[in-house]
């Protein structure tokens, strides 16, 4: 395999277009998720559309063990990870102390856990062969307090926080890691965290452009990509200003919009 992408929650919305986008530029494929269905049949329609070699790992990477399961099935079949697109997530609506602390439980395993030892098991390898380059899938989330989806935005500050750190680690070493911080995005993620209908999604970007945004933000070796111009000034221009009680306030409303 050449180019090589391994890309979590790569069967639907920004993992899939960053698949896309990486078997466009002619670079092969892991495709990683629990639904294994359609993950064939995107590395049906990727191989036929650009040639590329494309091999699917059904995991649930929330559960424990389950990072290092994916990394041993790569390195025992002889693959080389060039990028890893640790993109694989899920929110929750709800107040936290009314929400089922096992699903939070389980984000926190999923957004958080198998995003770090990802990050460590081919980061590693990466550091030592002098290249590599590592996405990892945040949110604006990870900028804001964010009262009534509580978790799901403190999973983010932690990938945001850890991308910043990590780039500064890694300075010199060939290897960079991006973290693409999106605003609402049109993909399966409000149905998936309860808020189908909600009118937060109203005018979300497109998961194409999100993604696209994301992957060359990745390839310049920026550390935050902000994809949304609509938050770039919000979180960068006005948050510095703001009290936390007052963004507080206001995100709680758009949760409960
Ligand atoms: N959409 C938004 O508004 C938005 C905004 C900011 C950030 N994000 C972030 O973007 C990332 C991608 O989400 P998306 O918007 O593209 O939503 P999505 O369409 O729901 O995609 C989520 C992906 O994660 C995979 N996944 C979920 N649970 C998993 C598990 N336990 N093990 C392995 N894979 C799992 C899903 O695949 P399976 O179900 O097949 O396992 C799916 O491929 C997430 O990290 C999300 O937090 C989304």
């Amino acid at each position: 395999m050449k180019n090589t992408a391994l890309i979590t929650g790569a069967s639907s919305g920004i993992g899939k277009e960053l698949a896309r986008i990486h078997a466009s530029k002619g670079g092969d494929l892991i495709l990683v998720a629990r639904r294994i269905e359609l993950l064939n049949s995107l590395k049906e329609e990727l191989v036929q559309k650009y040639n590329v070699t494309v091999e699917v790992i059904q995991k649930d990477l929330s559960v424990l063990g389950s990072s290092q399961a994916v990394y041993d099935e790569v390195t025992q079949n002889g693959w080389q990870v060039d990028y890893l697109f640790n993109n694989a997530g899920f929110g929750g609506k709800g107040a936290f102390l009314d929400r089922d602390l096992e699903a939070d439980v389980e984000m926190v395993r999923l957004n958080v856990m198998a995003l770090l030892k990802l990050t460590h098991l081919f980061g590693k390898d990466m550091k030592a062969r002098g290249k590599g380059k590592i996405l990892q899938t945040a949110s604006t989330a990870g900028f804001l307090p964010g009262p009534y989806q509580n978790t799901y935005f403190a999973t983010k500050a932690f990938v945001v926080s850890h991308t910043q750190g990590l780039a500064h680690e890694l300075k010199g070493t060939g290897v960079s890691v991006t973290a693409l911080c999106p605003g609402p995005v049109e993909t399966e993620f409000a149905k998936v965290a309860g808020f189908g209908g909600s009118k937060m999604f109203d005018g979300a970007a497109s998961a194409f452009k999100t993604a696209l945004k994301g992957y060359n933000a990745m390839e310049k070796g920026k550390v935050i990509c902000i994809s949304d111009f609509k938050f770039t000034f919000l979180i960068k221009g006005m948050l510095p200003f703001m009290p936390s009680r007052i963004t507080a306030a206001i995100i709680a409303k758009m949760q409960q919009s």
